[in-house]
């Protein structure tokens, strides 16, 4: 395999539309023809093969945030520009050394097990059948914006003491923020700045309150931690800004995915229905098969090799998750969605000691929000004469923008 960018290398081109509509018929021949592609377009190694994405996973010579590398990379003026953005980022779970990391996870873990996660369940009930009520009383909503968005995204407030009224304002910070991890365009990063610096600001409020009216929140447990010199106020505060955001971009993708996918699937939508025992299980078959993050990058500390390929020190590599979750040699009949398929191996959440922090909590509300859907109102369906809505993000990617449903 060469790094050299040769015509022949673009016979896997990466930046296509269609390839960004629909990533799979691509991540297959990749898989079958070149599983570790050095890719000209992203200047990085990309893998497809769920056996050497778990192998980079648990490789320490591959570190998680190579975000700073890209910043790195930027034009003199650019990086000048965007230091706020840098240190912010720098500071959070996950992008910091690995000594940062480990005090980060120590803290917070517990408070995300599966059995604490539990203890949540009576507010992720309660904000459901709020927004429930609210969709049952028009008859009709738009799912993603209605329903999808605002009950990850009240939850994750509420757990950091933010009040709803602000929920608004919060998502649309997150999704300026979002063009962090898609595009590395100068423009959208001072966007994406300007709403980061926003929501410390709006936090270290929030933060000032809660000094003076504590409550038992996540925040409690950072201003106890900070007592004890475990971390410091920027720390906090932009810790928290990764916390609101990453709790609910990537979950209101898992609940407005799933929808669309039961709905290409009504029998499956139908036994679902039916027998809401298997809705745990359609949960990790959304995970698995609705692309809901498509990849992450890691960045090549020291020189490595996976699957027998050598990768030189301080590349960038890029991880295709989704690719992993449809690999035939993990997955029987991987393009078939299958919401009895067992053992689901799927990679989703990531893996190894990155493994997604908030795994249980999306879990738990993917399942709330269809068990109390398909039990309140059994016929959802599309809304007569329309489609929903995606957008190409180049590269690899869409997102479902719109999807109206009658209930
Ligand atoms: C369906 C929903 C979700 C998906 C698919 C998802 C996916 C992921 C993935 C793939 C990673 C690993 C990134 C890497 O290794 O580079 C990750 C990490 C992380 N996720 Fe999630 N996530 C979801 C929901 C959440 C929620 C609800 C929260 C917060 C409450 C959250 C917080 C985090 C954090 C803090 C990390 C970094 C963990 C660490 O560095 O140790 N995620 N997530």
């Amino acid at each position: 395999m060469s790094q050299a960018t040769t015509p022949q290398a673009l016979e896997f081109d990466l930046l296509t539309p269609a390839a960004a509509q629909d990533a799979h018929p691509l991540y297959h021949r990749l898989r079958a023809g070149q599983p570790i592609h050095w890719s000209p377009q992203l200047q990085g190694w990309f893998l497809t093969r769920h056996a050497d994405i778990a192998t980079a996973l648990r490789d320490d010579r591959l570190v998680a945030g190579p975000m700073m590398v890209q910043f790195d990379r930027l034009p003199e003026e650019a990086r000048k520009q965007l230091m706020p953005l840098r240190d912010a980022v720098n500071m959070w779970m996950g992008h910091t050394t690995h000594e940062g990391h480990v005090r980060f996870q120590s803290l917070l873990k517990r408070y995300f097990t599966p059995r604490t996660v539990e203890n949540l369940r009576p507010q992720i009930q309660s904000i459901t059948d709020t927004l429930l009520d609210a969709a049952g009383r028009k008859g009709s909503v738009e799912l993603v914006q209605e329903l999808a968005i605002p009950l990850p995204s009240s939850v994750i407030a509420e757990m950091l003491g933010v009040p709803l009224t602000d929920e608004y304002m919060l998502q649309r910070w997150s999704r300026d923020l979002t063009a962090i991890f898609s595009a590395f365009d100068v423009q959208q990063l001072l966007r994406s700045q300007k709403s980061v610096m926003e929501m410390m600001e709006y936090m270290r409020g929030v933060l000032a309150q809660h000094r003076r009216a504590p409550r038992e929140n996540i925040l409690e447990v950072f201003v106890r931690a900070q007592a004890e010199g475990l971390v410091s106020e920027e720390e906090i505060l932009s810790n928290c800004v990764l916390l609101l955001f990453a709790g609910h971009e990537t979950t209101a993708r898992l609940i407005s995915k799933g929808m669309t996918l039961l709905f290409e699937h009504p029998e499956q939508l139908a036994r679902l229905r039916e027998d809401a025992s298997l809705i745990p299980n359609a949960v990790e078959e959304f995970l698995r098969y609705g692309d809901v993050v498509g990849f992450i990058t890691r960045l090549t500390v020291a020189p490595a090799e996976i699957g027998g390929q050598a990768i030189q020190q301080y590349q960038m590599v890029y991880l295709a998750l989704a690719a992993a979750n449809r690999d035939p040699a993990v997955f029987a009949d991987p393009d078939r969605f299958d919401i009895t398929r067992r053992a689901n191996k799927h990679v989703a959440f990531g893996f190894g000691s990155f493994y997604c922090l908030g795994a249980a909590l999306a879990r738990l509300e993917a399942q709330v929000f269809f068990e109390t859907l398909l039990r309140r109102f059994p016929h959802v369906r599309p809304a007569k004469g329309t489609q929903p809505t995606w957008e190409a993000r180049i590269p690899l990617n869409r997102e479902l923008c719109a999807l109206p449903v009658e209930l």
